[in-house]
């Protein structure tokens, strides 16, 4: 591979949306900002350099880092925050993944806006399993809050409930047409008739799911997370945060303009949403006067639209792209996610209580130093191993609360041998509000081999689990009310951080980290720390 270096400047810069200006943090000036090419097996060395008032460190979403955590960007996870002032080179190699992932900023809500594609290309002279495309576009769906995110989020905590959901979605940018405040630049892809685009979608927002679709154009989806699938073509698409999604278009009309839409998606709804983030696909030729072939949302509680996507997708697992699902299984873990309530003395707006989340009723608290160094250095306080395979007491939800709501406080990390395997079933709680959570596990990608509703019961389901083809991913939605099992093989030692990509679940402490040993082989260990790693 060849070594590919980038320079992000994280810097201020004022952005005008809704009719209304206001400053955000960019990388280099961009929102979305830049994208970052590479082929597989390539060198990135990426330095980062911190201009504005907020500690920052920036994630790589679904790069392995293999043996490289020091690289891989959460804040007290696997790095001190680069303070004011301060720089970082982030240098990682891409080893067997080709596809569409992003970067963003892993700390507070910075990655609101400091946030960008990540493309990565299979080795020169290696093809693409489908037909090569005319062109290829990046996707980036968004949130716009008018007011300061970090405002935003930091009287949402001061009060104990909920934060105020954003003010528009965005498709690359741009909220496009929205409630008679027209804003200028709505993204724009030019097709000609008769030629194949891919579209490399990206769910960079906060705290939404969306659809996405095209008036009057199937979508072919032929790779999630970076990993391709079993090609299929479907009218709406359903991506969460942290999500990347594939789809190839072909421009079969002879001529027009078709609305391209991204419109939230929430199994039970907690607020009602119906902001749509518009687009055009515009066939060349096409007089800018002529009007827009539309589409409409589907309903914002579409489950049906959205299994019907979330079921159709197979790992490809041919010769080439092996699904190598683990069958044997060594660490077993069943891990309830939700929300809760817990006390708050000084929550005045929540009446003395404030909204928390937990795995298996742990809510986690972030370090003030990194968990990676801690493990590196063996300094001993930091945190504990003693995170519970299953919840305190047998959780069974009928409908009302159980008696084990409350959750305890602590940094603990769930420690796993070298090259052991982890079956993990994620439980949707659904105590307190019912919502897909979205979660994502750093360093590896993992199996989702099976889905449910209701509770998960380990002898009935785990026989309908698919150990053949099971789709790939590094981020799965847990349904509302229900569970997913996934499967992994722990063969990237270090640390590595599990949570709701809803960044608000994950303030809220919906996160764990697992600790993954050493091996013993020559290339079976963290590399030591890089010379400039920040300190805390
Ligand atoms: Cu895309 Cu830990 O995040």
């Amino acid at each position: 591979g060849r070594i590919r270096h980038y320079k992000f400047n994280v810097v201020t810069k004022n952005a005008n949306r809704l009719c209304s200006s206001k400053p955000i943090v960019t990388v280099n000036g961009h929102f979305p900002g830049p994208t970052l090419y590479a082929r597989e097996g390539d060198n990135v060395l990426v330095k980062v350099v911190n201009h504005v008032k907020y500690n920052v460190s920036i994630h790589w979403h679904g790069i392995r880092q293999l043996r490289t955590g020091w690289a891989d960007g959460p804040a007290y996870i696997t790095q001190c925050p680069i303070q004011p002032g301060q720089n970082y080179v982030y240098n990682f190699t891409i080893t067997g993944q080709r596809g569409t992932l992003f970067w963003h900023a892993h700390i507070l809500w910075l990655r609101a806006t400091v946030h960008g594609a990540i493309v990565i290309l299979p080795k020169l002279g290696v093809p693409y399993p489908f037909p090569k495309p005319h062109m290829e576009q990046v996707v980036i769906l968004g949130e716009w809050w008018k007011s300061d995110t970090e405002a935003v989020i930091n009287q949402a905590l001061k009060s104990g409930l909920a934060p105020n959901i954003s003010d528009a979605h965005t498709i690359n940018g741009h909220p496009g047409r929205i409630n008679g405040c027209q804003t200028q630049g709505g993204f724009h892809l030019s097709v000609e008739k008769g030629k194949s685009y891919m579209l490399r979608i990206i769910n960079a927002a906060l705290n939404e799911e969306l659809f996405f679709k095209i008036a009057g154009h199937k979508l072919t989806v032929v790779e999630v997370d970076a990993i391709y699938v079993k090609p299929f073509k479907i009218d709406t698409i359903v991506i969460a945060p942290g999500q990347t999604t594939n789809v190839i278009i072909t421009a079969n009309k002879k001529s027009g303009k078709y609305m391209m839409i991204a419109s939230p998606f929430m199994d039970s709804p907690i607020a009602v949403d119906n902001k749509t983030a518009t687009a055009t696909v515009h066939y060349t030729g096409t007089l800018s006067s002529s009007p827009t072939t539309l589409t409409t949302p589907p309903p914002q509680n579409a489950t049906v639209i959205a299994n019907n996507f979330i079921d159709s997708l197979r790992s490809l697992n041919s010769k080439k792209y092996p699904a190598k699902v683990p069958l044997k299984i060594d660490h077993s873990l069943y891990f309830t996610v939700g929300l809760g309530i817990n006390s708050c003395p000084t929550c005045k707006a929540g009446n003395g209580s404030r909204v928390v989340a937990s795995v298996n009723n742990v809510t986690f608290v972030m370090p003030t130093t990194a968990l990676l160094q801690a493990h590196y250095f063996k300094t001993k306080g930091v945190f504990t191993t003693d995170f519970p395979s299953n919840p305190p007491t047998v959780f069974n939800f009928t409908g009302t609360p159980p008696a084990n709501m409350a959750t305890i406080n602590g940094t603990k990390l769930y420690r796993l041998k070298y090259n052991s395997t982890v079956q993990l079933v994620l439980q949707d709680t659904s105590i307190i509000a019912a919502e897909n959570h979205p979660i994502h596990l750093h360093g590896f990608n993992f199996f989702a081999v099976g889905k449910g509703i209701g509770n998960f019961n380990s002898k009935a389901d785990q026989k309908n689990f698919n150990l053949v083809d099971p789709v790939e991913r590094n981020t799965i939605g847990v349904p509302s009310g229900g569970w997913v099992a996934i499967r992994f093989r722990a063969d990237n030692p270090g640390v590595w951080f599990l949570h709701c990509h809803l960044e608000v679940h994950t303030t809220w402490g919906l996160k764990m980290a697992f600790l993954v040993e050493n091996g013993k082989g020559i290339n079976e260990s963290l590399l030591p720390p890089p010379k400039d790693l920040p300190k805390c």
